[in-house]
C-alpha cells in the first residue's frame, strides 16, 4: 500500500534526546545505573493533596466531560492566583483550561495563524513551538539570540526581523533551555512593538513558579491583548496529569471556545479537580519549599560545571535548566552526549534539540536530580572530559 503521510510531517523534527533516552533505558535494563539530567520534568512526585483530590473525584465514577473551557471553579482559582501573585484582576471567562501548555499552544495558534504566516521566536527555544506553527501551515522565523540579551528576543530584534507576513511573536520567560528571563523593560517594549506592527504576542509562562529570588513579570501586567500560556506541569509537578491554561484577549473568547470544543471537548476531568487542590495554602507552601531545593541544585550545578570548564554566560534565574557551552571539549555536542551516556551513564540533552544557533557547542543540563546524584554525575563528567 502506498503511504499517504501528509507533507507537513516532513518538517516535524524529532526529539534527539529521545534517542539518548531509549539507549539509557536499554542500559538500565542491562543493570547499568544512569543519572538522568536530560529530563524536563520535576523528579519530585505530585504533592499528596493534589493526588488525593484527583483520586476522590475518580472514586465517584463521575468522570464526565467538563465544559470545553474548563471547570468554572478552576478558572476562578487561576484568576485568584493572578491576583495573589501579580495583583492582576483577570476575568475567569478569559481563562481556558487545556491539556497542558501544549493544548494551550494549539488553541492560541489555531485561532490566530493563517497558512503562510510567520511567528518570530528565539533560537534556542523549546522545540515543539516550531512544530505547532507548522501544524497550522505557518512558518517560524528563528532569531538567533545570545548572552547579550539573556537569550531572549528584544523589541529591537522583533522590529528587525518583522516581515510583511509576520503574524506574531512568541517568547518563553524563563526560557527552556537557558532558564533566563526577559527583563521587565524589554517585555513591555516587545509587547508594544509587536502590537504596533499589528501582531499577536504569545507569552509562555510555564516556568513562572520556578523563578529564584525575584518575581517574574507576566505579559498580562502590560496588556490585555496578549495570549498567556501556562501549565500545572512544572511548578505544580503535574506533567502527566495533562492540565494547563491559556489566557486570551476578550475578543478571542468565542473562537477559542469553539476550537476547544472541537479538538479536545475537555481537559481530563479528574486532573482538573486535582488542579483545584493545587492552590491550597498548604500545597503552595510545599511547592515553595521545593523551589528552594531547585535553587540549591542550580547553584550546585552552576558552580561545578564552571569549575569543569563549561561556559554559562548568564546565570539562569529560573526553570530547572543550565545551557552550557562545551566548545572546550567538543564541536559535536550530540556525540558528546552519546559518549557521556555510554562511558559514564550520565544522560544530558544535546543543544541540537533547541535549534541551530551554535547548538553543536551546547548541552542542556536539567537539575531534575538530587544534589547527591548530581555530585556523582559531576565526578563522572570530570573523569569523562579529563580522559
Ligand atoms: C517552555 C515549555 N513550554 C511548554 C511545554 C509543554 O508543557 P506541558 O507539559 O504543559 O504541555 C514545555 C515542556 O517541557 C516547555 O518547556
Amino acid at each position: 500500500m502506498s503511504s499517504h503521510i501528509a507533507h507537513r510531517m516532513e518538517g516535524f523534527s524529532p526529539f534527539y534526546v529521545m534517542e539518548l533516552l531509549q539507549r539509557a533505558k536499554q542500559l538500565e535494563a542491562e543493570g547499568r545505573e544512569i543519572i538522568h539530567m536530560e529530563i524536563g520534568e520535576p523528579d519530585l512526585a505530585t504533592p499528596k493533596s493534589i493526588i488525593e483530590a484527583g483520586l476522590k473525584k475518580i472514586q465517584t465514577g463521575d468522570i464526565k466531560y467538563t465544559p470545553a473551557a474548563g471547570l468554572p471553579e478552576l478558572r476562578k482559582k487561576i484568576a485568584e492566583f493572578y491576583y495573589d501573585r501579580y495583583s492582576l484582576v483577570i476575568d475567569p471567562k478569559r481563562i481556558f483550561i487545556t491539556p497542558g501548555a501544549s493544548g494551550a499552544f494549539l488553541l492560541a495558534l489555531g485561532v490566530t495563524l493563517n497558512p503562510g504566516e510567520e511567528i518570530l521566536m528565539s533560537d534556542p527555544c523549546y522545540p515543539c513551538n516550531n512544530n505547532f506553527v507548522r501544524f497550522f501551515g505557518g512558518n517560524t522565523c528563528f532569531v538567533n539570540v545570545n548572552a547579550s540579551t539573556e537569550y531572549q528576543l528584544t523589541a529591537e530584534l522583533i522590529k528587525k526581523h518583522w516581515q510583511h507576513n509576520s503574524r506574531g511573536v512568541l517568547i518563553a520567560s524563563p526560557s527552556n533551555p537557558t532558564g533566563t528571563l526577559i527583563s521587565e523593560q524589554e517585555l513591555t517594549k516587545s509587547i508594544s512593538v509587536t502590537q504596533e506592527l499589528g501582531g499577536s504576542f504569545f507569552s509562555d509562562e510555564i516556568y513562572h513558579g520556578l523563578v529564584y529570588n525575584k518575581q517574574a513579570n507576566s505579559a498580562l501586567q502590560y496588556s490585555e491583548e496578549v495570549f498567556v500560556i501556562n501549565s500545572f506541569s512544572k511548578y505544580f509537578a503535574m506533567t502527566g496529569w495533562r492540565v494547563g491554561w491559556l489566557v486570551v484577549p476578550e475578543e478571542y473568547i468565542d473562537p477559542v471556545e469553539r476550537l476547544a470544543q472541537n479538538i479536545f471537548i475537555s481537559t481530563p476531568t479528574h486532573s482538573q479537580y486535582a488542579a483545584i487542590a493545587a492552590f491550597s495554602k498548604e500545597n503552595i507552601l510545599e511547592l515553595e519549599t521545593r523551589k528552594q531545593e531547585f535553587e540549591k541544585r542550580r547553584d550546585f550545578l552552576y558552580t561545578h560545571l564552571l569549575r569543569l570548564g563549561f561556559e554559562i554566560a548568564v546565570k539562569p534565574e529560573g526553570a530547572f535548566y543550565l545551557y552550557a557551552r562545551c566548545s572546550r571539549f567538543t564541536d559535536d555536542s550530540f556525540q558528546f552526549a552519546k559518549d557521556l551516556l555510554e562511558q559514564e551513564g550520565v544522560a544530558v540533552t544535546p543543544g541540537k534539540d533547541f535549534g541551530n544557533n551554535e547548538s553543536n557547542y551546547y548541552i542542556r543540563f536539567a537539575y531534575t536530580a538530587s544534589i547527591a546524584k548530581m555530585a556523582v554525575a559531576i565526578k563522572k563528567i570530570e573523569r569523562f572530559i579529563c580522559q
